[in-house]
């Protein structure tokens, strides 16, 4: 079974090693999307891979063995639970679902988006963060009321590109991500200092392309970005351009502060995945891992917690 699929890795697994599988994403356009796909480019595979629109929660068991129970026609039926990049709570309820589900004997989570996981009611910080007992102890320990030590800003550096990212970037190509940086930066500071809030009207955000100089970036901005619907006059380009001259000299700087978020991407997010390892472990599946699956140049998210309770994992 696979969490919040697009389609692709459900048809490759039918089509490599002949499996049943089936698809849950709680989107109905995306779940439409990989029916569609399926429809016109894999018909045959169609008794084999089905996806299911289901908001998946840690209470889904029951939902999940109905719609398992339709597919195989066997109550009984071994399964292993997938997801890729499995975003916020999406993945830590899987953790509690591959607990709970007898049937479920082997767990394959590559995580991502940890800053979406959602905050606890009774207590500060997040509900589901650290879930190992251990972390857990550690955590109460360093009195946190707001929850700001491990908090949301740390869950976005856990998922922050890593450092691999900068292997081999020449020197150009740092100016060009200072400029890139700072200049989202600046239009930020603006947006606060007026109470603009901004939406994005395109799915990307700037293209390195356009980030040569801040004049080019500005341009391409405003033409993705809805200003609370206000146009943009002479007197708010004035003062963006007046703040950009204020922080202009700050370029290497924040070439360097980039660098430090990337020297601490990999400990804060081995510390998430190492939560919910322990976790496992202290659930009483003993066999589980963390494995590298992707490289991490071309995935940032690149982790998988491996658990199986029947089967040593070899990596
Ligand atoms: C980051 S996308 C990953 C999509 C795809 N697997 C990939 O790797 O490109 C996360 C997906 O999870 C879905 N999702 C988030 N929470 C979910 C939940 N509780 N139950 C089912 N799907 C969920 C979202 O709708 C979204 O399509």
């Amino acid at each position: 079974m696979i969490f919040a699929p697009q389609g692709y890795v459900c048809q490759l697994l039918h089509h490599l090693f002949n499996y049943r599988v089936l698809g849950l994403e709680s989107n109905p356009s995306i779940t439409a999307t990989a029916n569609r796909r399926q429809y016109t480019l894999h018909p045959l595979s169609r008794p084999s891979v089905q996806y299911s629109c289901l908001k998946v929660t840690k209470d889904s068991s029951d939902a999940i063995e109905k719609l398992l129970k339709s597919f195989t026609n066997n109550e009984n039926e071994k399964f292993c639970l997938i997801g890729l990049h499995s975003c916020g709570d999406l993945s830590t309820n899987a953790l509690r679902l591959f607990r709970d589900m007898k049937n479920a004997r082997l767990l394959v989570m590559m995580s991502c988006c940890y800053h979406k996981l959602e905050c606890a009611e009774d207590k500060p910080g997040f509900k589901n963060f650290p879930m190992a007992r251990g972390l857990e102890r550690e955590y109460e320990r360093i009195r946190d009321p707001q929850g700001e030590v491990l908090g949301r800003t740390f869950m976005r550096l856990a998922c922050q590109e890593p450092a691999e990212r900068w292997e081999g970037m020449g020197e150009e190509e740092h100016e060009t991500h200072s400029i890139c940086l700072m200049a989202r930066a600046v239009l930020e500071l603006f947006c606060r200092k007026n109470q603009i809030n901004l939406t994005k009207t395109k799915r990307k955000s700037v293209r390195s392309s356009k980030c040569l100089n801040f004049e080019t970036y500005l341009q391409n901005f405003v033409s993705r970005y809805n200003f609370n619907g206000k146009e943009l006059d002479e007197k708010y380009y004035a003062e963006i351009n007046q703040l950009w001259g204020e922080n202009e000299s700050k370029l290497k700087l924040a070439e360097v502060y980039t660098g430090l978020q990337l020297l601490l991407q990999a400990p804060a997010e081995y510390l998430v995945l190492n939560d919910r390892k322990c976790w496992l472990e202290e659930q009483g599946f003993p066999e589980t891992k963390i494995v590298s699956v992707l490289n991490r140049k071309l995935s940032p998210r690149s982790h998988a917690i491996v658990s199986s309770k029947t089967h040593p994992i070899i990596t």
